[in-house]
């Protein structure tokens, strides 16, 4: 019965407590819609940890899907050429195309225990059920896309669906979470999901918050607001980052000017601090394979090399706190370092630990009265001025694929590897991206925006 259920190996990377994950977000299919090989995520994961300046620290990825596309429910090709190049794995069960899908998510994660427990040692840095699913049911959701998306009760069904799948595998220490926008994770009524997870992810892109000041001056403090405000409703759990970034290229989202001297700057106010502290899974190392999406997101262009388009290296960052640099638009890397001391301290690790709980008035909190809070997936953004209440603006991009529906719902889930959500792809895809609609938050995101972003300011009540 050497059944790999029974092979009780720690596949989770509890152990590797000392450092924090650091990769980026990878989607299932280019911009064009073709499903990635083993070899094309061999091919990625190699040339991101082996990029220019970076001394070899990405080496982890976040999935948005189990499913390889082309197939009802095979384990994605990224997880045997993760094991092969020695990648951490952030898994991720795509939850809003159906019942139907989810438990083809749940079988192909079923497979990748019976087929690759005893590989995956220390490579496994969690598993994400459901990505923006909040985001895309709630108002400025539905009203930028017909999306389902998947509520609380749903999620938190799936998580104990997932719970009992890898029971008893190597799996099974695998810390469980859920990524979305930040400002679902304020509204109460999603509470139920942070008490179902381990962590709880973040999206959030200060770009998009194209309703409030979002010059790349501003860009820092949006973020750090956003942190803080889901820390402050996370109950203590680790907040792990599982996605941002500034575009390369692009149109102008609000005052965001998108440029490579720009993206530059929010690596190093943002990221630089976080690398290695806390768990990072920045977008995008490519997104623009073999066309370029608006905006583009990738830290290299269209082909994969390991020369970045802009400096990736911390070296030259100021370390210290607070010095928020005025820059605007194209100004220089006046590096400011996240002054979040207490938060990267919550976030790194998976289990269950955590220290300050959500203090999230930290620093920035207290001092930006207009908490502003970046939303998301790139897809929310939102401003929240007064204590009590909260107006967010949120910038609704139609989350994924613009259509949901075909993203598990007019496909016949499951059986249409076509119609699978397997389209995650990090890439934020086009709009007119796959065809399978790309369960991308990011995806989404950059569709959305591209295709006009709507603002809505909604009031939602802020704890
Ligand atoms: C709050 O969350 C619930 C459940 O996800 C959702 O139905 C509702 O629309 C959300 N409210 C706002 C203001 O987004
Ligand atoms: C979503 O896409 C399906 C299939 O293309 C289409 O039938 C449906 O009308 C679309 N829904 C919306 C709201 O655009």
């Amino acid at each position: 019965m050497p059944s790999s259920a029974h092979l009780l190996t720690l596949a989770t990377a509890v152990s590797s407590a000392a450092a924090a994950f650091q990769g980026f977000n990878y989607g299932s299919t280019f911009t064009d819609g073709r499903v990635k090989s083993q070899q094309d995520f061999e091919s990625e994961f190699k040339t991101a940890a082996s990029l220019d300046g970076t001394n070899g620290g990405f080496t982890s990825a976040r999935l948005y899907t189990m499913v390889q596309g082309g197939t009802p429910n095979d384990p994605i090709s990224a997880i045997p050429a993760a094991i092969s190049t020695k990648t951490s794995l952030l898994l991720g069960l795509w939850a809003s195309a159906g019942e139907a899908s989810f438990k083809n998510e749940l079988a192909a994660l079923q497979k990748t225990i019976d087929q690759y427990c005893g590989k995956l040692d220390g490579l496994i840095a969690g598993i994400s059920v459901g990505s923006e699913d909040l985001y895309r049911i709630s108002p400025i959701g539905q009203a930028a896309s017909p999306d389902p998306g998947a509520s609380p009760d749903t999620l938190v069904s799936y998580v104990k669906q997932v719970r009992d799948t890898i029971k008893g595998s190597c799996l099974q220490d695998a810390p469980i979470g859920h990524v979305d926008t930040w400002t679902v994770y304020v509204n109460e009524t999603n509470k139920p999901v942070i008490d179902a997870i381990d962590w709880v992810g973040m999206d959030a892109y200060p770009y998009y918050e194209n309703t409030k000041p979002n010059e790349l001056s501003n860009a820092k403090s949006l973020f750090q607001a956003a942190l803080d405000k889901t820390k402050g409703v996370s109950g203590g759990k680790p907040v792990w980052i599982t996605e941002t970034g500034w575009p390369v290229s692009g149109d102008k989202s609000g005052a965001a000017v998108p440029s490579t001297d720009n993206a530059k700057v929010f690596w190093d106010e943002v990221g630089c601090p976080m690398f290695g502290k806390t768990n990072v899974w920045w977008f995008t190392l490519q997104d623009g394979s073999p066309t370029t999406p608006n905006p583009a997101f990738g830290v290299i262009g269209s082909e994969l090399t390991t020369k970045p388009l802009y400096d990736l290296s911390c070296d030259n960052v100021d370390p210290s706190p607070s010095s928020t640099s005025a820059v605007s638009s194209s100004s220089k890397p006046s590096s400011t370092a996240v002054p979040s001391a207490s938060s990267s301290a919550q976030s790194e690790q998976p289990s269950t630990s955590s220290a300050d709980s959500g203090s999230g008035s930290g620093s920035v909190s207290n001092s930006a009265p207009a908490a502003t809070t970046t939303a998301q997936g790139g897809s929310v953004s939102s401003s929240a001025p007064a204590p009590g209440t909260t107006v967010s603006t949120v910038v609704v991009p139609p989350p994924v694929g613009g259509n949901t529906s075909s993203a598990g719902g007019s496909v016949p889930t499951g059986t249409n590897p076509a119609g699978q959500p397997t389209a995650p792809t990090g890439t934020g895809a086009q709009p007119t991206a796959s065809p399978s609609s790309i369960p991308t938050a990011a995806a989404g995101r950059v569709n959305s925006i591209g295709a006009a972003a709507v603002a809505i300011v909604m009031a939602a009540a802020v704890i």
